[in-house]
């Protein structure tokens, strides 16, 4: 029941750099769509990995994988499947081309990225540590451009350019570049939803204050509080007890997060639009298409 934005980029990314935008023919959707799903996989290994250890409560509208009764640890073992099952369908299906290894070195690599993502974010959020001098936006920023940017923006775009035959090596910087812009924007929007987004729409519960994670907004909420204000949101953050979140969504109104981070938003989606203008060397409508695809996501 996701959204599977990142599946569809790859077709859309082989469709635009080989195609001009024209249909592809049936082989080569099909060789797109296989990579989309193992992105897909990738993706459902990791959320059903992040539900367990962020304590969340439901995913795409369901109650999460660990939580199902028969279900509970096995979880863990479902995630290394849902993993190897990429490989199973890579050999299947691009055993035998030469892009075989460009594509296996491409999904390991974003997979140690993406590991060492959810590695920071969790290591700056211990429960027992409130301590906010461990957060900052560049902190912020590194977890997202890690634990998001690589797997959700450059792996599909990526993947998409080895299909359509893309060698050089400056056009993968200049992709990964703006990916790593959108993957950050797109979390942002995460941390934002968290708080403030409809949990039926997001078809999840927002868990980032209890869990004392290092988001957008409670690192916003530092840069503009009172000293009084930063004692109550010391006192509160990370409590798992839905009274002390009140307290420090109150701060939140006081400080008018929702308004900056509208602001933020609108800012960061002119910022990305001028840096697509400047990419050189490969069509770019992939980037806006994917920009305009998440900007004033509600979902
Ligand atoms: C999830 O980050 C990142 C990965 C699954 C790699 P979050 O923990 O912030 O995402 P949600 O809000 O649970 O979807
Ligand atoms: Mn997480
Ligand atoms: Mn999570």
């Amino acid at each position: 029941k996701g959204k599977l934005t990142r599946g569809l980029t790859v077709i859309s990314a082989l469709k635009e750099l080989k195609y001009r935008g024209q249909p592809l023919p049936a082989a080569e959707y099909h060789r797109a769509a296989t990579l989309g799903w193992c992105v897909e996989w990738l993706q459902a290994m990791f959320l059903v990995m992040d539900d367990i250890m962020d304590e969340s409560e439901t995913r795409r509208g369901q109650i999460c994988w660990y939580l199902q009764p028969d279900v509970k640890m096995n979880a863990i073992n479902d995630g290394l499947l849902l993993e190897a099952h990429i490989y199973v369908i890579l050999q299947k299906y691009f055993g035998d081309d030469p892009v075989y290894v460009n594509l296996l070195e491409l999904l390991h690599e974003t997979t140690h990225q993406t590991a060492l993502g959810q590695f920071l974010d969790l290591t700056t959020s211990e429960p027992d540590k409130v301590d906010f001098s461990r957060f900052s936006m560049e902190v912020c920023t590194e977890i997202y451009i890690y634990k998001t940017a690589f797997y959700s923006f450059y792996l599909p775009c990526a993947l998409g350019m080895r299909l359509a035959g893309v060698t050089d090596d400056s056009l993968y910087s200049q992709a990964k570049e703006i990916c790593k812009e959108m993957g950050c924007l797109f979390q942002v929007q995460d941390d934002y939803l968290d708080c403030y987004g409809d949990p039926e729409r997001i078809g999840k519960v927002g868990t980032d204050i209890r869990d004392n994670k290092c988001s957008w907004l409670i690192n916003r909420a530092l840069k503009d509080c009172t000293p009084a204000q930063r004692k109550t949101l010391e006192s509160n953050y990370a409590k798992k007890d839905p009274k002390c979140e009140a307290k420090v969504k109150e701060v939140y109104k006081k400080l008018d997060i929702e308004a900056k981070f509208k602001a933020y938003e609108e800012e960061a989606y002119a910022e990305i639009v001028a840096k697509i203008a400047n990419i050189r060397g490969m069509p770019t409508t992939i980037f806006s298409q994917l920009l305009a695809r998440i900007y004033k996501r509600d979902k």
